[in-house]
């Protein structure tokens, strides 16, 4: 079904006082229905029609025939309002969702392909807090393009190749560390986390390391079977306790191509960039320049013929658009790397690439904590940046303080605290315009009231609970839309209708905000219908109890299109 507003708009167009699209611009949804769902004020209309805006919006109200599912249109002094049929709203979007389920507001496919870059996080090291961001976004973003029509290609470009391989494997040859299989099998990444912090404490008395780090990337490039070998232990160690972590977040890849992927692709990259004439020497490193955009060269090789972040992305994207024919890449990376972005895809169009336009960067803000009352970014550098499963863990503690405190007997309870408390920070990553930073304050966060996880997940829990108790499940020709017309059952009735706009919307905008807002309006409109309408027991058990069915479906699936997970019990 179009949106209310489409249709009161191709309705005023069919008045032949304006086209659909301008009419669309008008309407707006005022916050106190008394006087109507929709409103269009007339007042700037008067001019090219040559008439009072009442006149206007007495005529337009005499004329405009009524779309289905709206009850009156009024005029009321120079405005022009339509109210919604209730039975109608009801009895249309209950329907829907419990012929839909979990797919209701879903787009059809629309036959295109996105690429989704996410998470995509550096070998050799943990995953530091800040990652989560990256990860939770382009997970929801996954998610709510797939609802939105799309194929989804989700895509972890691992940053599994460079010079920090060459300082990983000087270390651990000069601490003579085992190099045997078992060994190398069993190597942690919390081994490497310390391989990696000496390095960079010993470069700073021995400057010539740094030089010895280089020359072993170098060799590794080449295709030193021994480099090769401590290489494949390092990229293994670090992705076995990656998925761990993937899998507690819930978050899953379709390709974990990473940097090291494109090695063998890059040579043709290489070629075409000096037949086009685009690579020049600058400081002994070839470039592309990129003047003609405002923006500084791209730095494509350097002098011992290594090559470089930006080298690997040219690759990627011809792999990407090669392999999925995409309609869109995205990057979700952070705001720091916005100059990247924007020389790797001019790069893209200096070679002739018309699809350069379908790449976008994703970016967002910052991590901030409170550090002696003031909110910092932690750095990784000096140690202040938490890691991600130490925040994990945390979150999982707090949680399980809660549930042993008043629901000790709760099955699972370890791994439902878990849930609950990954839910609760990525809901606080989540819930505002992804371009502002996140201040993350713990009680906050994980306080079951205000704009939480934990409060949406509640709303969730209820209508659960709801749904336990009574014991049986409400059947279609059992409903009684009557029942369904109080302001508390019409409010969330109304709010449920909108899911497959604010899919859209979300998509559209790349924010998966918008879902972050609107599961916030359906748990408190939902809070407010079961706390003034009685369900259980009441004369319309079997009315509400079938609202109550929709409002967890619609829940559920908002839930789990922002990567949240889905409590039903706590
Ligand atoms: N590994 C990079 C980092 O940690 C992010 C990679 C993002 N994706 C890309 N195709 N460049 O900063």
């Amino acid at each position: 079904m179009n949106s209310f507003e489409q249709e009161i708009a191709s309705a005023l167009e069919a008045t032949g006082s304006f086209t659909a699209e301008a009419a669309l611009k008008l309407i707006s949804v005022p916050p106190d229905t008394t006087h109507g769902n929709f409103t269009i004020p007339c007042f700037s209309l008067a001019k090219t029609l040559r008439k009072a805006p009442k006149l206007i919006a007495e005529d337009l109200a005499s004329q405009v025939k009524l779309p289905a599912g709206l009850s009156k249109v009024e005029a009321v002094n120079g405005y022009l309002n339509f109210f919604i049929d209730r039975g109608f709203l009801a009895k249309s979007t209950l329907d829907e969702i419990a012929a839909k389920g979990l797919t209701y507001g879903h787009a059809a496919s629309n036959g295109k392909v996105v690429c989704i870059d996410y998470s995509s996080p550096n070998i050799g090291k943990e995953l530091a807090f800040h990652h989560l961001r990256s990860t939770m976004i382009g997970n929801s973003l996954a998610r709510i393009y797939k609802a939105a029509g799309y194929k989804v290609e989700r895509i972890n470009h691992l940053g599994d190749w460079g010079t920090a391989f060459g300082k990983l494997i000087v270390m651990y040859l000069r601490e003579n560390r085992p190099t045997d299989d078992a060994t190398l099998d069993s190597l942690t990444v919390k081994e490497l986390n310390i391989l990696y912090a000496s390095f960079s404490k010993i470069s700073k008395e021995e400057p010539g390391l740094e030089d010895e780090a280089r020359a072993a990337f170098t060799k590794l490039e080449q295709g030193d079977e021994f480099y090769r070998k401590l290489w494949t232990a390092f990229r293994a160690a670090t992705l076995k306790e990656l998925n761990r972590i993937y899998d507690m977040l819930g978050v899953s890849f379709d390709h974990y191509t990473g940097e090291s992927f494109f090695e063998d692709k890059i040579p043709a990259i290489l070629d075409e960039l000096r037949e086009k004439k685009l690579m020049v020497k600058s400081q002994e490193l070839d470039v592309v320049m990129l003047d003609e955009f405002d923006l500084g060269p791209c730095l494509i090789r350097k002098s011992d013929g290594s090559t470089l972040y930006a080298t690997r992305d040219l690759a990627a994207a011809n792999y990407r658009k090669q392999e999925y024919n995409f309609d869109k890449c995205l990057y979700v990376v952070d705001l720091g790397q916005a100059l990247h972005f924007k020389q790797v895809f001019h790069v893209l169009k200096k070679m002739g690439r018309e699809w350069y336009k379908d790449m976008y960067h994703i970016p967002f803000g910052v991590i901030l904590q409170l550090v002696d009352g003031k909110w910092e970014k932690g750095k990784t550098r000096t140690g202040t940046a938490s890691l991600l499963r130490d925040v994990i863990e945390a979150a999982q503690k707090k949680i399980l303080e809660f549930i042993n405190e008043k629901n000790p007997d709760l099955e699972n309870k370890e791994i439902i605290a878990r849930e609950i408390g990954v839910s609760a920070i990525t809901f606080n990553d989540l819930k505002n315009s992804r371009l502002k930073d996140v201040k993350f304050d713990w009680d906050a966060v994980m306080s079951f009231e205000g704009d939480t996880g934990p409060y949406v997940q509640n709303a969730h829990v209820r209508l659960c609970s709801i749904m336990r108790k009574a014991g049986y499940a409400v059947k279609l020709d059992e409903v009684d839309y009557a029942q369904l017309q109080d302001d508390n059952a019409y409010e969330l009735i109304k709010v449920l209708a909108r899911k497959g706009e604010k899919i859209l919307a979300a998509c559209n905008t790349d924010e998966p905000s918008v879902l972050a807002q609107y599961a916030l309006e359906i748990a408190e409109y939902a809070h407010r219908f079961i706390h003034n309408d009685r369900v259980l027991g009441s004369a319309e058990e079997k009315s509400r109890l079938f609202l109550v069915q929709a409002t967890q479906i619609v829940l559920e699936n908002v839930l789990d299109l922002l990567g949240l997970f889905p409590i039903r019990q706590m």
